[in-house]
């Protein structure tokens, strides 16, 4: 796992990708050398000097060539701090540390795997798919979202692999909730999904219904995000575990939910 480093990154685009959506364009500098991130870690970034953003924000590694240090992240605006980074201009500077946590496993050459992901919870999916793709696995994307428009980066994902889609209100794809989609009758090698409780819930129940071993990712409160404030705490068959540092993702057999 790449060893976790603190550093000054600079943004080089900020794309907003809906009213509510936007993805930063990160230039690590040299001094950060070969990093290797694995798909499913974060970092934390130091949003701005003030009282109610004193904490770090913990965001997705939504991609990373380690080759020009370009990493991507997917923001979504939920309040003071995701706003601030949603509306910095490129050339602004960032104080991150990172990559933080575990990772998604990637399966055997020649398994097939769902990456299942709802709203911003489509942001570890990228790099995720993009690995597995190299490692000979054929990703299936399920991307979730209220509506049409919120519908993330399809057409980066279709250049990967497969999508469905699902919307609240129809307006794109099947309609409903993507704990439903037609996309979960299938059985696959491994399920990997990231975004709101109840969307997880719903998938590791259909995964399991099928046969399909499931990780999620979690998105617990984090506070220090480096496992020592014990406020992102996840109960376990082992025992309480640190979502930062043991997590974010677990495999759904390890979680006391009611499948
Ligand atoms: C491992 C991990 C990865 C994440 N990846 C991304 C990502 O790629 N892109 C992204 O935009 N966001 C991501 N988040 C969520 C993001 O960290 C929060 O939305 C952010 O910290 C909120 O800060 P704020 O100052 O904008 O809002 P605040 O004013 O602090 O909070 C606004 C609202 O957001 C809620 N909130 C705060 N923290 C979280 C959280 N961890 N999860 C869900 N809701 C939260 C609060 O309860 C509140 O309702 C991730 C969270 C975790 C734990
Ligand atoms: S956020 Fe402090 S221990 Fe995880």
């Amino acid at each position: 796992m790449g060893k976790k480093q603190i550093f000054e990154a600079t943004i080089t685009a900020n794309r907003p990708l809906s009213e509510r959506y936007s993805m930063l364009t990160l230039q690590l500098p040299d001094t950060v050398g070969d990093i290797e991130v694995l798909p499913g870690q974060f970092v934390e970034i130091r949003v701005a000097d003030s009282p109610s953003t004193y904490l770090r924000r913990p965001i997705s590694i939504c991609d990373y060539d380690s080759e020009t240090r370009v990493m991507t992240l997917l923001i979504r605006r939920a309040g003071e701090g995701t706003d601030h980074l949603c509306n910095l201009p490129c050339g602004s500077k960032l104080d991150t540390v990172g990559p933080l946590g575990n990772g998604f496993s990637i399966p055997a050459p020649g398994s097939t795997a769902l990456l299942a992901g709802g709203g911003i919870g489509v942001a570890p999916l990228m790099l995720l798919g993009k690995k597995m793709k190299d490692n000979g696995v054929t990703p299936r994307f399920l991307l979730g979202a209220r509506t049409a428009s919120e519908i993330l980066l399809a057409e980066e994902f279709a250049a990967i692999g497969e999508v469905s889609v699902s919307t609240d209100d129809g307006s794109a794809g099947e309609k409903g909730y993507a704990a439903d989609n037609s996309a979960l009758d299938s059985r696959y090698d491994l399920v990997c999904t990231c975004g709101p409780k109840p969307m997880m819930v719903g998938i590791a129940r259909k995964a399991r219904r099928n046969g399909s071993p499931c990780e999620v990712s979690l998105e617990n409160l984090m506070a220090c995000g480096l496992g020592a404030c014990l406020c992102c705490v996840e109960p376990t068959l082992k025992g309480n575990l640190r979502a930062c540092v043991e997590g974010p993702v677990f495999n759904t057999e390890m979680l006391l939910w009611e499948l």
